[in-house]
């Protein structure tokens, strides 16, 4: 390879360096599958660039080059590793969603957990022999740093209390193999537990200098390997990646484009056992055909279900389930109406540089005359100097969505519930969307999702019971008015009832009672 200095690595032409940069990314794409989108084409530039030094190469097109002879093994030697190392985003900490966590803990793993331990009796009866263990099966795929498979494996010693006596795999998974190094050691810095009970956090970590490291018998349960999730075949029975009870994949599938979701979704579908779930990070499979699942809702979140041959797993009743509908329907009408501003959930503060206050102002500004495509460019100015900004991501969705380009909008939605998981703006624009779309039921949970997370969300309680009268469905309807009147009770009833309405709460009190009869 030939050796440059910098005068040579500038003295190449810049639309061959362009084009270069361009198959680099969709090797990239191929082989990771991050999708690298244009406002990023910059900074993978600068990445690129210092690899290109550091290997002494001429040019674009010899990093290309370069990077095509190297194993696509990804083994820890390559330039693949160094570059995933630099591009990976391995952001992760424990229990990290609460609400996901929470119904790990109190449904769906006690459901596993029981389904499990009678399908090992059942077993151990037929064979007429010594008990049949109950197995578990496990997998966090793009586990990163380990923090998520870890937590699955404190709810399982909780949850189990004979589970030396279970064959249980907690399998996690990733890509970067400096994630992997460091999930294995099992010591982390007091960032990882941002959200975990400190009585947690003490019962099974002890200090480790600085740090915390991980009770050995949690470590023990854990396995963590190499895995690629877009070249790797699954279900692969030479490997553990097969007959899994549970698939945790949540924050990966937002730097993969649609298509290689749909295949991951595919390969995830394969590897599940019957009555196996899969649980993905909130929206991560907007608008993915899911059609081989059964969808189950929970408060918390949607699951992806492995149908049983048996119905041998209850049905809770605080969810809907249903087989998933047909993809939905591409109908592109502009939104008129725009996202709720009722509840703003993060605000610029007053620590922005100020250039990044007046770009914000800016886009607002050209939202509220309805100048969409400024409104856009503005906000992706400024997200591409503050990528963390929240609103500006908001902004960008209301625009799309606008504009009619639901894809963009939906993506932008992910982006700000990737910076506030919390947030209920997003939410209200992905049910204006979904409804747009005529994807009713996406509508319908996306806007019990905003309940769960803001109980006094009045908003989405009349879009709901709206949509229910829409649908002929009057007992959920009613069932969504009294809901939304005893929210109203504790309000105060001068207030009006959001930014967008005149109506006080006491008016919209006196509607429900006079004319829903509730
Ligand atoms: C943001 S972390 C998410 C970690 C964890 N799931 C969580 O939610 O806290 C995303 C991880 O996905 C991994 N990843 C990205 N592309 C991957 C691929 N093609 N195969 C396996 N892992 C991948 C990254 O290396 C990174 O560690």
């Amino acid at each position: 390879m030939m050796i440059s200095d910098r005068s040579t690595f500038h003295a190449v032409s810049q639309p061959s360096n362009d084009r270069s940069l361009l198959q680099i990314i969709d090797l990239i794409a191929d082989t990771l599958g991050f999708h690298i989108h244009l406002k990023h084409q910059d900074s993978l530039r600068k990445t690129i660039q210092t690899r290109i030094a550091a290997l002494g190469l001429a040019s674009f097109s010899d990093y290309y080059l370069y990077l095509m002879t190297q194993s696509r093994s990804l083994c820890s030697a390559t330039e693949w590793h160094r570059l995933i190392a630099l591009l990976s985003v391995t952001e992760s900490y424990f229990f990290r969603d609460q609400g996901q966590f929470g119904l790990l803990k109190h449904q769906l793993l006690p459901e596993l957990i029981d389904r499990k331990r009678q399908l090992s009796l059942i077993r151990s009866d037929t064979a007429n022999e010594k008990p049949h263990r109950p197995t578990l099966r496990l997998w966090s795929a793009g586990c990163s740093t380990g923090e998520e498979a870890y937590s699955l494996a404190i709810l399982i010693k909780e949850l189990i209390p004979d589970y030396q006596a279970w064959d249980i795999l907690i399998l996690g998974t990733d890509i970067n193999q400096s994630a992997i190094a460091i999930a294995q050691q099992g010591i982390y810095s007091d960032w990882s537990f941002r959200t975990t009970e400190p009585t947690l956090k003490n019962q099974y970590f002890r200090p480790h200098r600085k740090s915390w490291e991980i009770d050995p018998s949690i470590r023990q349960m854990v396995t963590f390997q190499f895995g690629n999730l877009v070249q790797d075949p699954y279900p692969d029975y030479n490997s553990k990646i097969h007959n899994l009870d549970l698939i945790l994949c949540r924050n990966v599938f937002i730097y993969f484009n649609f298509n290689t979701i749909a295949r991951i979704l595919e390969k995830f579908y394969c590897s599940l056992a019957p009555g196996g779930v899969l649980l993905p990070g909130h929206t991560e499979l907007y608008r993915q055909n899911t059609q081989s699942f059964l969808i189950k809702s929970f408060p918390q979140s949607i699951v992806y279900q492995r149908e049983l041959n048996l119905p041998i797993l209850n049905h809770p009743t605080n969810t809907t389930s249903q087989k998933a509908s047909s993809a939905p329907k591409a109908a592109l009408t502009p939104l008129i109406r725009q996202a709720s501003k009722s509840q703003p959930t993060a605000s610029p503060t007053n620590t922005q540089p100020s250039s990044h206050q007046a770009l914000f102002d800016q886009a607002r500004r050209s939202l509220r005359q309805e100048a969409y495509t400024d409104t856009i460019q503005t906000a992706q100015h400024l997200v591409s100097l503050a990528p963390q900004h929240f609103q500006a991501y908001c902004l960008l969705a209301e625009a799309h969505a606008n504009l009619g380009q639901y894809t963009q909008a939906t993506e932008a939605c992910q982006q700000a519930l990737q910076i506030n998981a919390l947030a209920t703006e997003p939410y209200y624009l992905l049910a204006q969307i979904a409804e747009e779309q005529g994807d009713i039921d996406s509508a319908k949970l996306f806007l019990k999702r905003i309940i769960y997370l803001t109980p006094n969300a009045v908003s989405a309680y009349q879009e709901l019971g709206s949509i229910y009268e829409r649908e002929g469905n009057a007992k959920q309807a009613q069932k969504t008015w009294r809901s939304l009147l005893e929210v109203l009770q504790g309000l105060p009833q001068e207030q009006s009832v959001n930014a967008n309405n005149r109506q006080t709460i006491a008016e919209l009190r006196e509607y429900l009672s006079h004319y829903r009869q509730v």
